[in-house]
């Protein structure tokens, strides 16, 4: 896994530190009220399980698996909703959370089918943003890091389903992809 590595641009130790005051920012924004977190799957299993450890509103957890990748680095234009919401968020307070913002198809059209089921509010969360790649104007409500126009794994990301275990986030050699 290491030995793929090319760049490490974030620490276990910078990225603990920065979901923790996200979680503090998120409580604060939502002071006692309670919120269905929908996840992203399967990029934002790992960002969610640390997010929700730092969060003290009272939460409940739901899935929807999304694919927009397969097995390269490119996206195609439409991502693909795959699966279907347990909970029935229909005046409820949503927070959706994915591991980055790329062009922003993917959090647009899950944004678009939530909103669709009348929820009370709906907000965004990150872990990372590539700003530079957005195709519309999708702003997520909190976003962990700004990263440049570099494909990452680590933390969650992946690449042909590969690196979501490593701790940290960075960029693969590219011999890995020829
Ligand atoms: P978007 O729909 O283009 O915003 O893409 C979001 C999805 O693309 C994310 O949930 C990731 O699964 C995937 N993605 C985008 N950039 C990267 C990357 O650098 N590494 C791994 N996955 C990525
Ligand atoms: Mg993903």
């Amino acid at each position: 896994m290491k030995k793929d590595i090319k760049e490490v641009l974030l620490t276990k130790e910078v990225i603990q530190e920065r979901v923790m005051e996200m979680g503090q920012e998120i409580d604060r924004h939502f002071h006692g009220r309670e919120i269905i977190i929908i996840t992203l799957l399967d990029g934002a299993i790992v960002f969610t399980a640390d997010l929700i450890r730092n969060l003290a509103i009272p939460l409940r957890l739901d899935c929807l698996r999304v694919s927009s990748y397969g097995d390269s680095t490119d996206p195609e234009t439409a991502p693909r909703i795959l699966s279907s919401l347990k909970s029935d968020v229909s005046g409820k307070h949503v927070l959706i959370v994915d591991d980055i913002l790329d062009t922003g198809n993917t959090l647009q059209s899950v944004s678009n089918e939530v909103l669709s089921q009348k929820p009370a509010s709906v907000h965004s969360c990150v872990f990372l943003d590539k700003p530079d790649r957005r195709e519309n104007g999708f702003k997520a409500d909190w976003s962990g890091f700004s990263i440049p126009d570099e494909f990452v794994v680590g933390y969650g990301l992946d690449y042909a389903g590969r690196y979501r275990q490593l701790p940290y986030v960075g960029t693969l050699k590219p011999s890995i992809y020829s």
